[in-house]
């Protein structure tokens, strides 16, 4: 960590040096784009300064996208993705070459060894997963235990890094925090430090921090992203049935944003989702998630979370590539959530 890379200041003027980036990763990500042919210092500033560090991102990002936040030529965009595209093997790729970059994949406790062995070992990086359900069912709590087990390392089942929460409902609380950090062992005041909290109050503010995360990614050392919650904003703010092929457009985006972070930085993102009641369903579920197709389709693991008795949760993994449909019960406790006792277990198959 070089965080402290504002007092070793180096010789180069700062105006140059876009504050989010440490002078070390600038180096290192000035060398790897000049080698792109066509990209001078210049293009290359301007992709740093916009948080394009790696050429992993550059190649997942639509060559519009960089057009426009960076200020480039539609050739040169186009260009610039093409070889990133090629370095990172990314048009044709074997699948044994694919296996070998799933093994990159790293596993995040959830604090219960139940919702963890669910998830086939914790949350996944390099994907999206996402918790729905109605209103207290643990949503937020579970995402407070992530927030602060993502910090551990990773042999006790973290990822060494820090959390961005992006708070869309302002029930972030970082009391909260201070007992599920002694429980894992770490100072309170320091997991706090650890979990940086964007509280938003608009869909194109919740957009706009995803796109910022990019630059922080990195200097920031974030391994894990939540959006708590996803799709609350986009609900209250597009309302009625004129605004929904919007609300569904901006929603597609927003999630295709998250989903490039989780890939190119090998880092997890956790959404959480409610439900809303389905009108004239006599047949199949009465209670669905918000977003519809958009959210399910891309979402990597969803998982459905319902009450049981007293701080009892169960956990249904719904959809997800390669996850067997089963369910586990947990337990909400005031230092995080916990396995459930196991002669409790047998509630799984008896509560609704
Ligand atoms: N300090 C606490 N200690 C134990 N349980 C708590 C504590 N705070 C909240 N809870 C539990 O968490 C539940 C709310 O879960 P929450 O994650 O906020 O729901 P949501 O799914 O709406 O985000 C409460 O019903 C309560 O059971
Ligand atoms: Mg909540």
């Amino acid at each position: 960590m070089s965080s402290r890379g504002s007092q070793k200041r180096k010789t180069e003027p700062v105006e140059s040096s876009p504050k989010e980036q440490t002078p070390e990763q600038q180096d290192d990500a000035m060398k790897i784009l000049t080698s792109l042919a066509g990209v001078g210092k210049a293009t290359a500033q301007k992709l740093i300064s916009q948080g394009y560090t790696n050429l992993e991102i550059i190649a997942v990002t639509p060559p519009k996208i960089l057009e426009v936040e960076c200020q480039l030529s539609p050739a040169l965009a186009e260009k610039i993705v093409q070889q990133a595209r090629e370095h990172v093997g990314l048009d044709f790729i074997s699948a044994r070459d694919m296996l070998q970059i799933r093994k990159n994949v790293k596993r995040l406790t959830t604090g219960s060894k139940a919702l963890d062995d669910l998830l086939g070992g914790g949350i996944e990086t390099q994907a999206i997963t996402e918790f729905y359900g109605e209103y207290r069912v643990g949503k937020t709590q579970i995402c407070f235990t992530l927030a602060t087990t993502v910090q551990l390392p990773e042999e006790k089942g973290g990822l060494n890094g820090k959390c961005l929460f992006i708070d869309t409902e302002g029930t972030f609380r970082p009391e909260r925090i201070i007992p599920i950090a002694q429980r894992f062992g770490l100072d309170p005041d320091d997991a706090l430090s650890r979990i940086i909290v964007a509280r938003v109050f608009s869909t194109s503010q919740q957009m706009e921090v995803a796109k910022i995360a990019r630059k922080l990614i990195k200097k920031e050392n974030i391994r894990l992203i939540i959006v708590d919650s996803l799709t609350a904003l986009f609900r209250s703010e597009y309302v009625g049935i004129d605004q929904l092929a919007i609300r569904q457009q901006q929603l597609n985006v927003h999630i295709h944003d998250l989903a490039r972070l989780a890939w190119a930085f090998n880092l997890a993102v956790v959404v959480t989702n409610q439900v809303m009641a389905n009108p004239g369903a006599f047949f199949g579920p009465q209670m669905s998630a918000i977003g519809g197709h958009i959210v399910a389709h891309h979402v990597t693991h969803r998982l459905h979370l319902r009450k049981a008795k007293g701080d009892k949760r169960i956990a249904r993994v719904e959809d997800s590539p390669y996850l067997p449909e089963s369910e586990v019960v947990f337990r909400i406790a005031y230092d995080g959530i916990r396995d459930a006792e196991e002669d409790l277990e047998e509630e799984t198959s008896t509560q609704e």
